[in-house]
């Protein structure tokens, strides 16, 4: 017998929409948003700044509620998944506890579930050097960079092999090379692990390089414009980069951000 947890998408939004009322006027966050996420699945949100990106994270991570429409997790209300801790967050602050050192921020989810000491510490080192941050972890985060503190919010993200990972613009405060690595490094820990992700950024090549869809939002009120498929199968690897089926992706999901381009066949 199967439950119905099993099969259940890893997010269910249906008929989701956002308001938020302000002293001049209410702002249309998100109308009518549908979105199924299968589990394991791989998708990025990109659209124009304003467009309810953030705010549909935050619905489905339970820390802002729906005006009207419903949001599950693994086939749970959204609040029941956020106490059962059903999945990692990396958002746009890093937010980290700025009282405890690279580690002890890195080791908290794995606290909380009370993962034994030992265990942790092993767990941790692991973490810290899959995000390069072997050589700091007795730091604290006003010692680090941006861009470190958010490689050590994504480690802690990462760190129960949860089944689904919640991440809006981790990669946003790093630089170009690390970026690209910490790509390849989610891809693959997303396959091995068969974590579903729903992902936020503002860069085309990275939504196309880590995702199955990309979704495809317009601003006021939030909508999803389009669902653009990347069909380049379960190897992301450096390569793919430089492939031509790697930019013609590219080039679907920025006509669909920019409208369709003019016919420049007919010209000829
Ligand atoms: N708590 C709030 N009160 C009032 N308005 C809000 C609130 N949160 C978000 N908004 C508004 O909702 C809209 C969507 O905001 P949101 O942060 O989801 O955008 P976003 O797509 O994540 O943008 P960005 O790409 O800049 O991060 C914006 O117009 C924003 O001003
Ligand atoms: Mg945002």
């Amino acid at each position: 017998m199967t439950s119905p947890i099993a099969t259940a998408p890893a997010v269910h939004v249906a008929g989701v929409t956002r308001e938020f009322a302000t002293k001049t006027a209410t702002v249309h966050a998100l109308a009518g948003v549908d979105l199924d996420v299968a589990a394991g699945e791989f998708i990025s949100l990109i659209g124009p700044s304003g467009c309810g990106k953030s705010t549909l994270m935050r619905l489905i991570a339970d820390l802002d509620q729906p005006t009207a429409g419903t949001i599950e997790v693994f086939g749970k209300p959204a609040a029941r998944a956020r106490l059962d801790q059903d999945y990692g967050i990396a958002f746009q602050q890093a937010g980290l506890l700025p009282w405890r050192t690279v580690e002890a921020n890195m080791a908290l989810p794995l606290e909380l579930h009370g993962i034994a000491p030992a265990k942790r510490k092993a767990r941790v080192a692991e973490l810290a050097a899959m995000v390069g941050l072997s050589d700091f972890t007795e730091h604290y985060p006003d010692q680090l960079s941006g861009g470190m503190q958010q490689r050590v919010a994504i480690a802690r993200a990462l760190a129960e092999d949860a089944k689904l990972l919640l991440m809006d613009e981790p990669f946003g405060a790093l630089d170009e090379m690390t970026r690209e690595r910490m790509q390849t490094e989610l891809a693959r820990i997303a396959a091995d692990t068969g974590a579903a992700v729903v992902f936020v950024t503002h860069s085309i090549p990275e939504a196309v390089f880590l995702s199955e869809r990309v979704v495809v939002m317009s601003a006021r009120p939030g909508r999803i414009a389009e669902i653009v498929d990347v069909p380049l199968g379960a190897s992301r690897t450096e390569s793919l980069r430089e492939a031509p089926e790697f930019f013609e992706r590219v080039t679907a999901v920025r006509e669909a951000l920019h409208g369709a381009p003019t016919e420049r066949a007919n010209e000829r």
